[in-house]
C-alpha cells in the first residue's frame, strides 16, 4: 500500500514514541512527551503510515523568535522504511501546508551530529528541492552536554526557500 503522511493526533504519541525507541540515535522522551507533541504542536508535525502502522515522524515548532522557520527536533523512520524518500516527503508536507494555510514556513533549522551521514543527506535532499540555500553554523557543542560524551550539534539552517513546490507537488 501506499505510504500515508498524515497530521498526527493525541493518540499517535505512543507508536511515535516506539519509533523513537527503535532508533537509538535518537535521545528518547517521555510517552507524554510524545503525545503533547502529536497534539499542541500537529502543525509541525507529520507521521507516515504504511498498511495502518505508524513507521516514521518528524515533530518540531516555530521558536519563538523566528516564527517563519521550523526547527525540526525529532525526525525518524524505523530501519524497515528508510530510503523510500519519507523523512523528507513529511518535512516537505509541513512547509507545503505552511503556504497552503497563509502562514509561510520560510526556514528549516535543525541541529544534526557531524557523523549522522543519513540525517545530514536528508536536510542537503531538502535544500536542493527546495531551492534554498544551505548554511551549518556551531550551535550545541560538545561541552553543553557536560559528562555526557554527546558529539556536538551544530545548527543546519535552510532558507529562504524559493521553490514552494518541493518534491512531488
Ligand atoms: C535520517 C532518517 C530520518 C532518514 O529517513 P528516510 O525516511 O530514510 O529519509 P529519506 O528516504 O527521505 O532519505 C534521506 C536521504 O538520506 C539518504 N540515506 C538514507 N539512508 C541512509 C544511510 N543509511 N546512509 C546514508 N544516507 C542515507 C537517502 O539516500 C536520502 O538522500 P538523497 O536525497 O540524496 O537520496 C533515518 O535514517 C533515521 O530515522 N535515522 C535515525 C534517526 C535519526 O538519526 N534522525 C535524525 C536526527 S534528529
Amino acid at each position: 500500500m501506499e505510504p500515508l503522511i498524515r497530521i498526527p493526533t493525541l493518540a499517535d504519541g505512543a507508536a511515535v514514541h516506539e519509533v523513537v525507541l527503535a532508533c537509538p540515535e535518537l535521545d528518547a522522551n517521555s510517552r507524554y512527551a510524545y503525545a503533547l507533541l502529536c497534539h499542541e504542536f500537529d502543525q509541525t508535525a507529520r507521521v507516515a503510515e504504511i498498511d495502518g502502522v505508524v513507521v516514521g515522524f518528524v515533530c518540531g515548532f516555530r521558536p519563538p523568535r523566528r516564527p517563519r522557520s521550523l526547527f525540526v527536533w525529532q525526525v525518524a523512520t524505523l530501519p524497515a522504511a528508510r530510503g523510500l524518500g519519507l523523512a523528507g516527503c513529511m518535512i516537505e508536507a509541513i512547509v507545503a501546508d505552511s503556504r497552503a494555510n497563509g502562514q509561510p514556513i520560510d526556514h528549516l533549522e535543525a541541529t544534526v551530529a557531524e557523523h549522522n551521514l543519513a540525517s545530514r543527506r536528508l536536510f542537503a535532499g531538502l535544500a536542493r528541492r527546495l531551492g534554498a540555500p544551505l548554511a551549518v553554523e556551531p550551535y550545541i557543542t560538545a561541552e553543553t552536554f557536560g559528562a555526557m560524551k554527546h558529539p556536538a550539534e551544530p545548527l543546519i539552517r535552510i532558507g529562504p526557500i524559493t521553490n514552494q513546490r518541493g518534491r512531488g507537488g
